[in-house]
């Protein structure tokens, strides 16, 4: 795609919606809610996810309160400026809606036609997607031209990245918003094609896909870690695939087999550890103790 659109075409963004209440969405509601300071509302299929998310949000203001990092002026006006609802209805007036629903095109497609009909005409909808398609995401849209891709990285708070994708449809003043959105969240961003993985995954996918190749061909787990370690990676493998969690890195890896079969690796063992549920074994504090034993056993 070609470069940024000029600044001037973005819309503003004084209400933003979150659709999804994971723990990749919680991670970016908090920095909507931090670098925009504006009304953040936040919805999932039931209360208890909503719940568990607006708890999430919560309790990483009360550490950003104790590190100093906010004070308590700001973390009672960030407080006040979050709400979890299960009523869409209330995102009437988000000029801003981003998605990370569950990674299957359907319920993305589902999600924002149901979210078309809700907010402004010329709201901004986005999606975190990691892989699929964001021309295909916005296949239901009356107005497709206002999808974008706005792809995070995780520990967001952290990660500086956003992959900003530019769907074929998608127009000149909605990259525009994009961009400015992205450079308001103090994040580097990147126009990129809306091809599958966009760029960063499909490099992570060969990383990971190749390193449970080397598991599934008969090289521990632990050794194919130790050997890649002293490559200079912030993670190891393990540690990265626990992160990012074994299904969505299971899904990503079958993301790009499927577009690109001889290119990339499906991993039969990694679906195998997605049930177990996690590669590592960490104490209370967080910090990793070693293999978990029982995901060993599980491949
Ligand atoms: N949440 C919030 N903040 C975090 C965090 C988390 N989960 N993990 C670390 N941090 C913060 C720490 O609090 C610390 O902040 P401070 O300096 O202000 O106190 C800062 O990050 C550095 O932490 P550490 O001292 O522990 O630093 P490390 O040197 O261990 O770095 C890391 C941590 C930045 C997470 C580094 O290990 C890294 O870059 N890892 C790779 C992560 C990665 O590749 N992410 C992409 C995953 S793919 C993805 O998300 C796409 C999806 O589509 C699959």
């Amino acid at each position: 795609p070609a470069g940024a659109p000029d600044k001037a075409l973005a819309k503003k963004v004084t209400k933003v919606g979150v659709l999804g209440a994971g723990y990749m969405a919680s991670q970016f509601a908090l920095l909507f809610l931090r670098r925009l300071q504006v009304p953040v509302v936040i919805t999932d299929v039931d209360q208890e996810r909503v719940d568990k998310g607006v708890a999430y949000i919560v309790d990483e203001i009360g550490k950003l309160q104790d590190k100093g990092r906010v004070s308590s002026d700001e973390a009672n006006r960030l407080r006040a400026l979050i709400h979890g609802t299960t009523d869409k209805s209330e995102f009437a007036e988000c000029d801003w809606v981003i998605e990370a629903v569950f990674e299957e095109l359907g319920v993305k497609q589902d999600v924002f036609a149901e979210m078309e009909k809700i907010v402004a005409p010329d709201a901004v909808l986005a999606t975190n997607t990691s892989s699929l398609s964001v021309d295909a995401i916005g296949a239901k849209l009356a107005h497709p031209e206002r999808l974008v891709g706005f792809h995070f990285f995780t520990p967001v708070a952290v990660m500086p990245l956003i992959e900003v994708v530019k769907a074929p449809k998608t127009d000149d003043a909605t990259l525009s918003t994009a961009m400015v959105t992205a450079a308001r969240l103090k994040k580097n961003a990147v126009i990129t094609a809306d091809t599958p993985g966009f760029v960063v995954n499909r490099v992570l996918a060969k990383l990971l896909g190749e390193a449970m190749y080397a598991v599934d061909q008969g090289t521990p787990f632990e050794t194919v870690d130790k050997a890649i370690a002293p490559l200079g990676l912030p993670m190891a493998p393990s540690v990265l695939l626990d992160l990012v969690g074994l299904k969505v890195g299971a899904h990503v890896l079958d993301t790009h087999h499927a577009a690109f079969p001889d290119r990339f690796y499906r991993s039969e063992n990694l679906h195998k550890l997605a049930d177990y549920g996690k590669l590592l074994e960490k104490d209370a504090k967080g910090n990793v103790k070693g293999f978990d034993k029982g995901a060993l056993k599980s491949i």
